[in-house]
């Protein structure tokens, strides 16, 4: 299955992602986590996208297209995948078309992960991710055994650069004026499933698990 995973900053996309993945065996593609890869190793991409994430700007089209089209020509990605935080335009979202239909391939389902925004600021302030693996887990709502310590591997937890209250202002924006279009563009497509984010990360997941067939 060749599925978006779309939703504003904080709704769950990664959390949701991460699962789903796994039990699809397909791999999860996280634009935002290939940048931060890129900058923790002192990439020349990783150099560029970093001027922009930090202030929670969009990296530009060229630097964003060339490397998603690399990695969705990976042979991991031959027999689906979870796209997640890609597109986050029109233009994109009519780029993506394109170079999946280079590779025979195209969209099954966009799962929009619809939250309110009064929650998305307590949930990326809360937010820790693990170091070493990427896990990611939530000071309240999923907190690690033991504080500071990822639960799968015991890696230390941190706190996302963008994730100060400054640059999640200005992420928001972003999402409204740029992204949140594609979910009548998507809806008009027919491929749209919207799930109510506003629940536990497990009935978030069963909801979407219901609406693509799937039981997890
Ligand atoms: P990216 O890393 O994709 O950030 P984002 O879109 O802002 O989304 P987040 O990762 O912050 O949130 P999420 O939805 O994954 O939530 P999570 O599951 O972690 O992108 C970062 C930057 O990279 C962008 O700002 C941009 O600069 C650049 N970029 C990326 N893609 C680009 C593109 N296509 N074009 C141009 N630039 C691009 O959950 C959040 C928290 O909530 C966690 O603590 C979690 O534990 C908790 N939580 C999750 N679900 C629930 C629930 N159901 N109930 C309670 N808590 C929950
Ligand atoms: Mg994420
Ligand atoms: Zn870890």
């Amino acid at each position: 299955m060749n599925i978006v995973l779309m939703g504003p900053p904080g709704a769950g996309k990664g959390t949701q992602a991460d699962v789903m993945a796994r039990n699809l065996f397909v791999p999860h593609i996280s634009t935002g986590d290939i940048f931060r890869a890129n900058i923790k190793a002192g990439t020349e991409l990783g150099q560029l996208a970093n001027q922009y994430i930090s202030k929670g700007d969009l990296v530009p089209d060229e630097v964003t297209l060339a490397m998603i089209k690399d990695r969705l020509a990976e042979d991991d990605c031959a027999k689906g995948f979870i796209l997640d935080g890609l597109p986050r335009t029109i233009g994109q979202a009519d780029a993506l078309e394109a170079i999946l239909a280079e590779q025979g391939k195209q969209l099954d389902k966009v799962v929009n992960i619809d939250v309110p925004e009064e929650l998305l600021i307590a949930r990326l302030c809360g937010r820790r991710v693990c170091r070493n693996c990427s896990q990611t887990y939530h000071l309240e709502n999923n907190p690690p055994t033991e504080p500071g310590r990822c639960d799968e591997c015991g890696g230390e937890l941190y706190q996302r650069a963008d994730d100060s209250e400054e640059t999640i202002k200005n992420r928001l924006e972003v999402y409204r004026a740029q992204s949140e279009p594609l979910i009548a563009y998507y809806e008009q497509k027919g491929l749209l499933l919207s799930v109510n984010g506003n629940q536990t990360i497990n009935n978030v997941l069963v909801d979407i698990g219901k609406g693509l067939g799937q039981s997890w």
